[in-house]
């Protein structure tokens, strides 16, 4: 090394090359890969309680959306306040006096203690696995319940969707229904989406007077003069994929595999 390299020091050394020379050019793109990447990862360390935060608050509005209690001037913490949440252990078919706050339903199902592989007769939602427990969110008058918001999930056509149902106090009648997220087609399997398609839900029922499963999603339009309108709603149109996979994953959730135990105890108790 020259005495005048030795004095500018390999930094000084490299800078003061000619532009084009290639030693420069790999020194500037190294040293720009790693700033950015420090950037990037410091970015993504600090703003992970935001995102944490932003989806906690997310889950809550829809958890108000499904049950009608979601406006505009709603205060979101608050309004959530009005609800019990419970972590349901699907095996006994009761409440399990673990604390529901951080648990993750997504994450527990992959876990070989918290989740479980489903047989392909079980899995009609294209699950895969699931959580051994699930948060429910219980909406009480005084001692009596007014609402039930399940979480469910399932496949569509071209991704798992995530949303809510909400039973009525009767746990048959269904209060609303709302996915949080998906991938489907916008205008298209996304018209799950639509108010005026998850309007259809509201009132419907979901077991007939034998408590057997009769809600679905048909292909087009329902038929209000036949007496099975009640347990049908309208298909998304050019979307019957997707269709059948809300019926599929609704099925499931309020089946005997998932929630349907718990659901007939408590008609049997509201009756
Ligand atoms: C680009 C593209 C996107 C599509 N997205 C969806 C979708 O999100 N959900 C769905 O059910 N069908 C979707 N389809 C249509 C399906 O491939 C299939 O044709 C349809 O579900 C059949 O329903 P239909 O009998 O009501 O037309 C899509 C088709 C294309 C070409």
């Amino acid at each position: 090394m020259s005495e005048n390299s030795q004095k500018k020091g390999f930094l000084g050394t490299l800078l003061s090359l000619p532009n084009d020379d290639p030693r420069k050019t790999i020194f500037v793109a190294v040293a720009l890969c790693l700033v950015c990447s420090v950037l990037v990862s410091t970015a993504a360390v600090a703003l992970k309680p935001m995102q944490e935060a932003n989806k906690a608050a997310d889950i809550k509005k829809n958890i108000l959306a499904v049950t009608g209690l979601l406006n505009d001037d709603t205060d979101v913490d608050t309004a959530f306040e009005q609800f019990e949440v419970k972590l349901f252990e699907f095996e006994t078919g009761t409440f399990s006096d673990k604390d529901p706050v951080g648990y993750d339903q997504r994450k527990a199902a992959g876990d070989p203690e918290l989740g479980l592989k489903l047989t392909s007769e079980q899995d009609i939602a294209g699950l895969g696995r699931r959580a051994k427990f699930a948060p429910v969110y219980i909406l009480k008058d005084g001692d009596a319940i007014k609402r039930v918001v399940l979480p469910i999930h399932g496949y569509g056509l071209w991704s798992t969707l995530y949303g809510f149902i909400s039973l009525e106090a009767d746990f048959n009648t269904i209060g609303g229904l709302q996915f949080y997220q998906h991938a489907e087609t916008p205008g298209l399997g996304g018209e799950v989406d639509n108010p005026k398609w998850r309007a259809h839900w509201k009132g419907k029922h979901v077991f007939d007077e034998q408590g057997q499963l009769q809600i679905r999603v048909i292909r087009g339009a329902v038929d209000y003069s036949l007496a099975e309108a009640k347990y049908q709603v309208d298909g998304l149109s050019g979307a019957t994929l997707t269709s059948q996979g809300v019926t599929n994953l609704v099925r499931y959730w309020l089946g005997d595999h998932a929630f349907g135990p718990y659901l007939k105890q408590m008609r049997s108790a509201s009756r």
